[in-house]
């Protein structure tokens, strides 16, 4: 019988350093002389920085050396946070440009604008020779991400895009020992994912006017572009606080939120879908530029059988369990989210496998048996016993975003490969940006080379 630490000692998870204890990079960086310190800058201080800073305030041997924004007062907040807990301070820009001429030895550069602003300063930092750590969803458009593939190959630069999933230790269990190893899900017929979120939790963000950038600066930082008319400052800033609902400056729900999980359905899958049929509205939100609500259908041809897969992305409602993507079987289902309570895995009632030896070995906790179906209201005829439920083993759960930023930090050490270079980010996100055309047209998308290549 082989137990579960047995089985880590030989997986690649551990072999790489990412379950269960400290990951390789931190007991390479804990020893690091400071010259083997890397400096890191910051463009966009908004609130993924501050998410992104905090995943990486632990990791040792890196100084935080410049922060850039366009907004002055989050240049000064996040320079505040770094002098009180590393007491030194970071240089601070306001300009993209002076930054990269200036701090000409960092080693790394973080990403966290809005979309729009994604691959000019990814080619840019790429160009001025940093290694690029860039946040998702890669641009608002699919040529914006092309370019930034084109500045990684010819800058011999690293650029990691931020799907940080791709690093998590619960989904790198589920995928490759779970899926591929154990093969838990016999052949996968169907995936469906969700991003559900309440009203309230999708309104429009405001913050003190005093502390936005000015008209001038909103403009020469296209704030206005797409716009048919000229406008007004209010609706400059809205622009500018709320850059997620406008088409020319992101791709909206299904690309914010729908990028994180329609790459778990391709990186899992392991093959890009051949197409897409979608629909969509504004509901709700019905001044929004971009759907409120959307529902996408991708059809995949698989070695075992082809697969189809649903995915929502819904902003009026919470209700059918928040974020998931589930990989479902003839044999068993594997559910999966970046929250640990929304991650279950099920047997199906027919499976002629036992999984008693997976709970031997500690590789599932078995929770709950399916109860048979009965009662006055069942059609008993057609109805299938609800599957047993398991848990996976614990000690998986790292802070979302950690074992990511760790995996860049480790590949600029030459310790580990990037576990989502741009190509692969790419090759991955490629379906997404024809999700809303397919909506407005009303037409299913039949994939060519030329819509999914890198
Ligand atoms: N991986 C994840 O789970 C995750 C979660 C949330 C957001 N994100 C991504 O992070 C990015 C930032 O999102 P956010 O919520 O922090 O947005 P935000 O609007 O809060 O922050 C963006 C910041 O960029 C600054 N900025 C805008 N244009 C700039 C420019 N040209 N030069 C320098 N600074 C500029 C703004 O002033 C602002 O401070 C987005 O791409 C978003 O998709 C990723």
């Amino acid at each position: 019988m082989i137990k579960r630490r047995d089985f880590l000692r030989a997986s690649s998870l551990a072999s790489a350093g990412l379950v269960f204890g400290a990951p390789s990079i931190l007991s390479a960086a804990a020893k690091s002389a400071p010259s083997d310190e890397l400096r890191i800058g910051f463009i966009g201080c908004g609130k993924q920085h501050e998410v992104l800073f905090n995943a990486m305030k632990d990791i040792p041997g890196l100084r935080f050396a410049a922060v850039c924004d366009i907004m002055k007062y989050r240049v000064g907040s996040s320079a505040s946070r770094i002098k009180s807990l590393f007491d030194y301070v970071p240089n601070r820009y306001l300009h993209v440009e002076d930054m990269l001429s200036k701090e000409t030895d960092l080693d790394a550069v973080f990403v966290a604008t809005p979309d729009f602003w994604h691959a000019p300063h990814t080619v840019m930092a790429l160009e001025a020779g940093f290694n690029v750590y860039c946040e998702k969803m890669m641009s608002n458009t699919i040529e914006g991400a092309r370019s930034m593939v084109q500045a990684m190959d010819r800058s011999g630069k690293l650029c990691q895009i931020g799907h940080q999933r791709r690093s998590n230790p619960r989904y790198l269990f589920a995928l490759d020992y779970l899926i591929n190893g154990e093969k838990i899900c016999g052949q996968i017929v169907n995936v469906n994912g969700q991003w559900n979120r309440a009203v309230n939790a999708s309104q429009d963000i405001n913050v003190k006017e005093s502390i936005l950038p000015d008209e001038q600066t909103l403009l020469q930082y296209g704030f206005a572009n797409g716009a048919d008319k000229k406008l007004s400052l209010a609706e400059l800033r809205h622009r500018f606080l709320n850059w997620r609902t406008y088409k020319a400056l992101s791709g909206g729900p299904i690309s914010d939120l729908g990028a994180h999980q329609i790459d778990i359905f391709n990186w899992f899958l392991g093959t890009q879908p051949k197409s897409v049929m979608a629909s969509g509205g504004r509901n709700y939100f019905k001044d929004r530029e971009h759907f409120d609500n959307v529902m996408c259908i991708f059809e995949y041809d698989t070695p075992s059988g082809g697969a189809r897969a649903f995915y929502q992305v819904l902003t009026t409602t919470s209700a059918g369990g928040g974020y998931f993507e589930s990989f479902m079987g003839t044999e068993g289902t594997v559910e999966i989210s970046e929250r640990e309570a929304y991650t279950n895995v099920f047997r199906e009632s027919g499976s002629s496998r036992n999984w008693d030896g997976l709970v031997d070995r500690g590789i599932l906790t078995k929770v709950a048996s399916g109860q048979a179906p009965g009662g006055a209201d069942a059609i008993a005829a057609y109805e299938s016993a609800p599957p047993d439920k398991y848990a996976f083993p614990g000690g998986l759960s790292k802070p979302p975003h950690q074992p990511h930023i760790e995996n860049f930090i480790a590949a600029i050490r030459g310790k580990a490969k990037l576990n989502c270079d741009a190509r692969h980010a790419l090759e991955s996100e490629a379906p997404i940006y024809w999700v809303n055309q397919s909506a407005e047209t009303q037409t299913t998308i039949h994939f060519t080379p030329e819509h999914l290549h890198t």
